[in-house]
């Protein structure tokens, strides 16, 4: 399953200016770093969350505002998968496939929500309504498999929890699950 988040080059949908009504918050943002640059991170959150995904233009539009290249802009954006390159379904399923994942089932887990959401090569199912992604670690190793559906973590996988999460999603009604019991490994201090 390849997807379009996978590639450095995101599409344009044509040159962007932050809301006037938004002007105040980028403000704030820049006054809290000792130099413009270092918004880069917030300043892509919040244009993710008013144009949804961030492709090249808006990705100029931060670049400009914090004064930097737009390739260095384009970096960052580009090594987080946080960051949306591409229009997603309604959920982001981002499926974790570290060491850690992979060595309790992260493989299978995809594999199954591959079929169950019936999603084509970039991932995205045909109802419109799930994209689903393989990540990097997501920083929940003790309780691998996981996977992260927008900003909430399903862990301890199993393909039946999958289906379970999927059908509390497909009927507007999303699963909570409570947090498992996390491994902990100790080592001896000498
Ligand atoms: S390896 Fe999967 S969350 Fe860390």
């Amino acid at each position: 399953m390849s997807s379009p988040h996978d590639a450095p080059v995101a599409a344009s949908r044509g040159p962007v200016e932050w809301p006037e009504t938004l002007l105040p918050q980028v403000q704030d943002i820049l006054s809290r770093y000792p130099t413009k640059q270092a918004a880069v991170m917030p300043l892509l959150w919040l244009a993710q969350d008013i144009w949804d995904w961030l492709d090249l233009d808006v990705m100029r539009l931060v670049a400009r505002t914090i004064e930097v290249p737009p390739s260095q802009v384009h970096a960052v954006a580009s090594f987080y998968s946080m960051f949306k390159k591409a229009p997603t379904g309604k959920y982001l399923v981002q499926v974790c496939q570290t060491l850690s994942c992979a060595l309790v089932g992260a493989e299978g887990i995809i594999k199954h929500l591959e079929k169950a959401l019936d999603v084509d090569a970039h991932g995205n199912s045909k109802d419109g309504l799930f994209t689903l992604l393989r990540v990097e670690c997501l920083a929940s190793c003790g309780s691998a498999p996981m996977m992260q559906v927008n900003e909430h973590f399903y862990e301890r996988l199993t393909p039946e929890t999958c289906d379970q999460i999927i059908a509390g999603l497909r009927s507007g009604k999303p699963l909570s699950l409570p947090r498992p019991e996390v491994d902990v490994w100790t080592f001896p201090v000498s």
